[in-house]
């Protein structure tokens, strides 16, 4: 079967390395997985009293996640946790209560990082936020990216074999946690 992705980076900069390692997975991944970027950077600070009258940006995210088969979030640790403009869009799309648009939608957790521990904190953190919204998740491998600039080139090819061959691996196993979650309709229940 095919599906579609949205993918979701974590960081609001020009130049981000989470976005290359976004584009480094896609080239990567099996054939009958298309992607789609889901933007994040136009939200306004949520807050409840947007429920009554969600704004076009807010609609447009919940409608792209419910959209997409599967969900791959790329994103930055900050401070050792989850970038604020990303929390910002998962409190949008996990509201008006009752229309959390992300449950049963199966989700990989990457990032990459100049830091030694490459976003594990972040990581953990988001896993907790995402067991809360009923989010199956591919547990492992984890992927905690070590950002290395020789390792890619502007295109995004991983010109690292290392790299490359780990990044392989997890987008493969990525491709097959999906196919697993919706063709046993097991969807919230991994
Ligand atoms: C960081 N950075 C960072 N790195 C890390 O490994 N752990 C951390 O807790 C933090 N904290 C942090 C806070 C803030 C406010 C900034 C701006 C940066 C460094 C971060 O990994 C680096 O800037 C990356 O380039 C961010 O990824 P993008 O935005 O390039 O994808």
């Amino acid at each position: 079967a095919t599906y579609n992705i949205g993918y979701i980076v974590g960081s609001l900069a020009k130049n981000s390395i989470n976005r290359t390692l976004a584009h480094a997975l896609i080239g990567l991944a099996p054939a009958n997985l298309s992607f789609t970027e889901i933007p994040i950077k136009d939200l306004p600070l949520y807050n409840y009293d947007y429920d009554e009258n969600y704004p076009p940006e807010g609609t447009a995210l919940k409608r792209a996640i419910e959209g997409s088969d599967g969900l791959l979030i790329v994103s930055p640790e900050y401070n050792r946790s989850i970038p604020g403009g990303l929390k910002n869009a998962i409190d949008w799309a996990s509201r008006p209560w009752g229309t959390n648009s992300f449950a049963r939608k199966p989700t990989g957790i990457i990032g990459a990082s100049p830091g030694a521990i490459g976003t594990a904190v972040m990581q953990s953190s988001m896993r907790s936020v995402l067991s809360f919204l009923n989010v199956p998740q591919l547990n492992a491998p984890e992927a905690y990216v070590h950002y290395d600039a020789g390792a890619f080139d502007a295109q995004g090819n991983v010109t690292d074999a290392r790299t490359r061959e780990f990044l392989q691996h997890y987008i493969d196993e990525y491709a097959a946690f999906v196919e697993r979650v919706l063709d046993t309709g097991a969807a919230g229940h991994i």
